[in-house]
This record gives structure tokens, C-alpha cells and sequence, in this order.
């Protein structure tokens, strides 16, 4: 889906494109990369003075595609990296493979797992974690289905609770809906890190612990970046901002036969810095997904 761009969208993308190129004010594409929305926003108000609403929507469209087909004729630095306008008609089924290329069974995830652990569904660019939740005593907690209330508008939907043994496993997006900062800087804080002033990386808010309290949340998603806190007890729904949008989740299937676990579906808004779920990425090449341990942030 594109919007008309305008003259001055026009205007506006020629004087990007020789600023990007002019090696005084050269665009780091690397940075890009890692920094995505906030990268190419900090570079254009470094370069080009302050943004308005229009160009900060213009830039925004622009990471996230709207406008990019034709707009990359002139930035061939971003034509690159704009996620490409392809991805599935539906959502596939997928089994979720442990790193040694076995099906990872639901008893052998660890309850309070502090170390990050991700897999990608159904893009290529949507890494999303997975995670079996527990109590303070680390004893496995059945998370119901529940009713997630979107701040941004006010619109709700049906988060329908975890999945395996104690219907504590649950999948989200592991793309913060703030500013779409990724793993390491968002991940979970396992009820023994929901204290205050613990040596850093925590950054934990007073605020934040007080949300995760009043909520019955024993532990939190939160992103580093700006301080967004996630409820993934209750459909990982927003604790704290500067978030509007709670994470999306990943529908999940688990077979009692076999103790496997299956992707089928997602759910909530969609991913942070696509249209919708299905597009803005490359469809993952396997009927497979693979779930990688990343790193332990504490
Ligand atoms: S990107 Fe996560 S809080 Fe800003």
C-alpha cells in the first residue's frame, strides 16, 4: 500500500538524496542498519535542520515502505535497505526447531529463561521472542486468554492466553512498537530483575515496577532505548510509554502428542515498520523456524 507522493515529497527526496551522497554529509548506511527510524531522523534534523510533522511522516513512510518504490530512484543508499513490498497472501505453519535442528519440545523450555531467545516468523525481518513464563519461585504461570487495549486509539482485541504442559508459553514481537529497537536493547526482566537499582544493563524504572505491580505482572518486557514496559503476562499490553502499541503476538500451536511447538498465525497491531504482518520482508525460505539463543542481558 502507497500513498501519492507530492512535489514536495519529490523536492524533499532530491535534497536527501545529495545530501546522502555529499561525503561531508555522508549517510551511514551501517548505522542505518542498527538504528533504523531514529537513525535516519537524528541524521536529517543533524543535516537538514528541524523536521516538521510532514517530514517526519515522510521519513517514517520511508523506512517503512510507504512511497519507497518511487522515492528510491532517487536515494540508492536506501533502496537497499527499505524492506522490499513482498511477503505471504497467509500465514504459514511452522514447526520451531531447537539450534541442533530437533524440534524444540514445550517441557525443555526453561521457566524465567533470562537469556534472550528468539526466532523469526513469518518474515525475515520478524524476530520475535519466545518465552515460558512462572512466578517468583519459578514455577511455570497459566497465562489466560485476555482482552488487549490498544492506547494509540483505544481499539481492543483477543490475546488468547499461552500454550504447552501449563500454558505458559507465549511468542511476541521482539520489535519495540516505540521506535523499533531490537534485541538486546527490548527483552524480558524474569521476576528475579524486577528490582530496583540492580547493576546495569537494568534500567528499570520506579514507575515501571510500580505498572508491573498494579498489573499482576511478576515480570516485564522492557526496552532499553526509551523506556518502554511490555505486560507478557496479560498480552504483552503497555505498562509504561512512550510506547502506544502493545507488542503483537505470535499465534502458537502445541502438539500434546509430541510436545512440539508450531507458529501459525499473528495477531495484535501490526509489527513495528510494516503495512501489515504478511509484507515488508522476505517469507522465511523453510517450513521451519529455527529458535536461537541470543545473549543473556543481565
Ligand atoms: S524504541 Fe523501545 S522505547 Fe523507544
Amino acid at each position: 500500500m502507497s500513498r501519492p507522493l507530492r512535489r514536495w515529497d519529490i523536492l524533499f527526496a532530491q535534497m536527501l538524496s545529495r545530501m546522502m551522497r555529499n561525503p561531508r554529509t555522508k549517510f551511514d548506511e551501517r548505522e542505518f542498519v542498527k538504528g533504523g527510524e531514529t537513525y535516519l531522523l537524528n541524521y536529517v534534523s543533524k543535516n537538514a535542520g528541524s523536521i516538521d510533522e510532514n517530514r517526519r511522516n515522510f521519513l517514517k513512510g520511508l523506512v517503512i515502505g510507504v512511497g519507497a518504490a518511487t522515492v528510491a530512484g532517487f536515494i540508492p543508499g536506501l533502496s537497499s535497505l527499505i524492506p522490499p513490498n513482498v511477503g505471504l497472501t497467509s500465514f504459514p505453519k511452522i514447526i520451531l526447531l531447537a539450534s541442533n535442528g530437533k524440534p524444540i519440545t514445550a517441557s525443555s523450555i526453561p521457566v524465567n529463561e533470562p537469556i534472550i531467545t528468539v526466532f523469526l516468523y513469518p518474515l525475515q525481518n520478524e524476530p520475535n521472542f519466545l518465552v515460558n513464563l512462572g512466578d517468583e519461585n519459578n514455577n511455570p504461570v497459566e497465562i489466560k486468554p485476555t482482552t488487549v487495549t490498544v492506547p494509540a486509539n483505544g481499539q481492543k482485541y483477543k490475546f488468547p492466553g499461552g500454550v504447552g504442559p501449563y500454558n505458559s508459553i507465549v511468542a511476541y514481537s521482539a520489535i519495540c512498537q516505540h521506535l523499533g529497537c531490537q534485541p538486546p536493547e527490548i527483552h524480558f526482566y524474569p521476576p528475579q530483575y524486577m528490582k530496583l537499582g540492580m547493576a546495569p544493563p537494568s534500567s528499570l524504572t520506579s514507575q515501571a515496577l510500580q505498572a508491573a505491580t498494579s498489573a499482576n505482572a511478576p515480570g516485564v518486557i522492557h526496552c532499553d532505548c526509551h523506556g518502554s514496559t511490555y505486560d507478557p503476562y496479560h498480552g504483552a499490553s503497555v505498562l509504561t510509554g512512550p510506547t502506544v502499541r502493545p507488542l503483537p503476538f505470535v499465534l502458537l500451536e502445541w502438539d500434546e502428542k509430541t510436545d512440539y511447538l508450531y507458529a501459525i498465525g499473528e495477531g495484535g497491531v501490526p509489527v513495528y515498520g510494516h503495512v501489515s504482518d504478511l509484507t515488508g520482508g522476505t517469507p522465511l525460505s523453510y517450513d521451519y523456524t529455527t529458535v536461537t539463543q541470543e545473549v543473556n542481558p543481565f
